[in-house]
């Protein structure tokens, strides 16, 4: 373990407010975050080239908020130590006929990609839900042409299991998408969080 970041009480029943790594920490999105999450969402640049085309009111995306879905959507905003927001990741849960599988996705704003915020972000992610949750595997999809999230997923221990052929409708085409995932074992132990 490099260093050894700390999380307030709570954590292990997963009543989290905010994980602390060494570059950002991850904080629960709150109401008051909704206005910015909308906009992100609703912006070309922050979802990015691979992504879907969304657009969403604040008044739609508050209604949604802490409304109990069968996906279990929770967000947390990702957060610079000096406290400005750039970005989210978020876990819910893909339906699927073998049961619940867990997932993850995250994006950044422009102008903070590149600088292994994200890396981080999801390393702090995976500690989180391998400490508070009892599953085996988490999951991540990304368009087969979306190299810096594959070099994230990589980074973090995922693996590519295979091509979920034109499973979504990107700007006008139907695109491919690379399925990972890790499984507990290959996590092994936590590599932000640790117990203070
Ligand atoms: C994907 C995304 C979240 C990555 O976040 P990030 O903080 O920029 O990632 P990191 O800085 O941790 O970089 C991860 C790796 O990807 C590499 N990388 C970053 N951008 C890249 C690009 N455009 N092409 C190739 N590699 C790239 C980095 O060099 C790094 O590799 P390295 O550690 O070997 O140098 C960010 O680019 C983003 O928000 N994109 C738009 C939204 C999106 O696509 N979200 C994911 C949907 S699945």
């Amino acid at each position: 373990m490099n260093h050894t970041t700390s999380y307030r009480s709570g954590f292990l029943t997963g009543e989290i407010e905010l994980l602390e790594g060494k570059l950002v920490n991850l904080r629960v999105a709150e109401k008051e975050d909704l206005p910015l999450i909308a906009n992100w969402l609703s912006d070309l640049e922050f979802t990015g080239q691979y992504q879907g085309l969304r657009q969403f009111s604040k008044s739609e995306f508050e209604k949604s908020f802490g409304v109990e879905d069968k996906h279990e959507l929770k967000e947390f905003i990702i957060e610079k130590k000096d406290g400005t927001k750039i970005g989210f990741i978020a876990h819910f849960y893909v339906l699927h006929v073998a049961g619940k599988l867990l997932e993850i996705g995250y994006s950044l704003i422009p102008s903070e990609r590149g600088k292994g915020y994200c890396s981080e972000a999801v390393n702090i992610m995976l500690d989180y839900l391998f400490l508070s949750k009892d599953i085996m595997r988490i999951q991540a999809a990304t368009d087969t042409r979306n190299v810096a999230s594959q070099k994230v997923l990589e980074k973090a221990g995922f693996r590519m299991e295979g091509t979920l052929r034109k499973c979504g409708f990107i700007r006008g085409e139907w695109r491919d998408n690379c399925l990972y995932s890790i499984l507990r074992e290959e996590w092994k132990e936590p590599k932000i969080l640790t117990k203070r």
